[in-house]
């Protein structure tokens, strides 16, 4: 298929007012998928209608699970799922298709792990890229088998088995698709299953497994699950995505004048890195806790254009909580005074797209200087940056650098193209309506 072109033009006010994002999409796709291994009928509210879950929904589906979610005036889906519980997911009659959500592909995999199926696993372009034996070794650990065996690559198939065996894994990387994929599996072996990590990632399974009758423990880079268990079906209103937010965010502090608060979002500490780094760069940036869903805190944030932004340093151990929002995060810093380093970066290779290859690049369209060294990423501020007419970026089709680019043509002085900008349809379907609707 021939690529799309966008062309983004400057916004003519400065953002102002408050406004709403969407479903976070780590709870939308958890939401879903805890549902449909749940005993029961569960409730959802607030779920991202968004392709990534949209593809959970068919997976889960296809598994047996009866999903009644529809859409809702505020675009977000609501209704109910019911899920296999003790009977476990039905054999599949044809090869389960992720599209482009690894969340979808990785915790499919616990989630079948202990039963008795055999399923083919697979996705689009982007997805077949991506490694995947991070996940097939903790499994094959436990007892579930793979053909071919310990491949990085979809398609895969999976064959399960109800007698898996509980561990405890040391995982090689901070990836809450990995905790959660071994979590889920761990949920049906006899006995304690554990993850420990090497720096903490997002914790949205650790908090919702007990509103679903689970016994989970979790304290800093470890999280166990105790089984067996069945779980029972219960109720999630997801609060806004911190990871959609962060592009308003950005946004209001890219265009002079620019004043925004994002209401309803989850707070996460393991999600929320970004208000941290932009506060460290010295941004006007406030956080508002307004109590929680389940466990998960929930809140606004407010933000105030900033003229003297200032690079900082972002450790390896905050990495994983800043992890999708570091394309965002670059083109800030971009406008920033000084150098900013974000530290053992080789997990955004693995992402959508090469994403450190893709910001270097898109950096580099703007004049602005941004190396790689040793996995670090360097960016040299441009305070003032002028951009120059007549730039196309390549979203490489990966949703977030469709959106850093765009906020290059929203918030600057000339219009950018941008190449297959509609991937934003993966997390943020409506990000220009939404950006539009706070420049009036
Ligand atoms: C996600 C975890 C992160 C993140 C992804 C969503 C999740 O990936 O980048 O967008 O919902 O668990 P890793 O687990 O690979 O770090």
């Amino acid at each position: 298929m021939d690529a799309q072109v966008m062309r983004i033009k400057p916004l003519l006010h400065p953002l102002k007012g408050a406004t709403t994002v969407p479903g976070d999409k780590s709870i939308s796709h958890r939401a879903i998928l805890l549902s449909a291994m749940a005993e029961g009928t569960s409730k959802l509210s607030g779920v991202l209608d968004s392709a990534d879950v949209r593809s959970s929904i068919d997976v889960v589906s296809a598994l047996g699970a009866k999903v009644d979610l529809k859409a809702e005036p505020d675009g977000s889906l609501a209704g109910t799922v019911t899920g296999w519980g003790d009977e476990g997911p039905k054999q599949p009659d044809a090869p389960l298709d992720c599209g482009n959500s690894g969340t979808t592909a990785r915790l499919l995999m616990g989630m079948v792990a202990p039963w008795p199926i055999r399923v083919e696993i697979t996705g689009d372009e982007s997805l077949t890229k991506r490694p995947m034996r991070r996940i097939i070794a903790p499994l094959m650990k436990m007892g579930a088998r793979f053909e071919p065996e310990a491949q990085e690559n979809l398609p895969i198939i999976e064959i399960g088995n109800p007698n898996l065996k509980p561990i405890v894994y040391d995982a090689p990387m901070a990836s809450a698709q990995l905790k959660t994929a071994v979590l889920l599996a761990g949920l049906r072996a006899h006995g304690e299953t554990r993850v420990n990590e090497p720096a903490p990632s997002r914790n949205h399974t650790e908090l919702m497994l007990p509103e679903y009758g689970a016994t989970t423990s979790a304290a800093y880079r470890t999280a166990m699950v105790e089984g067996p268990v069945t779980l029972k079906a219960s109720e999630v209103d997801v609060p806004g995505d911190p990871s959609s937010a962060a592009f308003l965010i950005c946004a209001a502090l890219m265009k002079a004048g620019s004043s925004i608060k994002v209401e309803n979002v989850s707070l996460s500490a393991s999600r929320i890195g970004f208000v941290r780094t932009l506060e460290r760069m010295g941004a006007d940036i406030e956080v508002y806790h307004k109590g929680q869903e389940g466990k998960e805190p929930k809140g606004d944030i407010e933000v105030t254009f900033t003229q003297k932004l200032m690079g900082c340093e972002i450790p390896k151990q905050h990495i994983a909580s800043v992890i999708d929002e570091i394309p965002v995060l670059s083109l800030v810093a971009a406008h920033a005074h000084g150098r900013t380093v974000f530290r053992q970066v080789n997990e955004l290779r693995k992402k959508e797209a090469d994403r450190l290859e893709a910001i270097i690049e898109g950096l580099g369209l703007l004049g602005v200087d941004a190396w790689e060294e040793n996995d670090d990423l360097y960016i040299e501020g441009q305070p003032g940056l002028v951009v120059p007419s007549g730039l196309t970026f390549d979203s490489y089709k990966d949703h977030r650098l469709a959106m850093t680019w765009a906020l290059v043509g929203l918030c600057g002085n000339a219009p950018v193209d941008i190449i297959d900008f509609d991937s934003v349809k993966v997390s943020f379907p409506k990000f220009l309506e939404s950006l539009e609707g706070l420049a009036q």
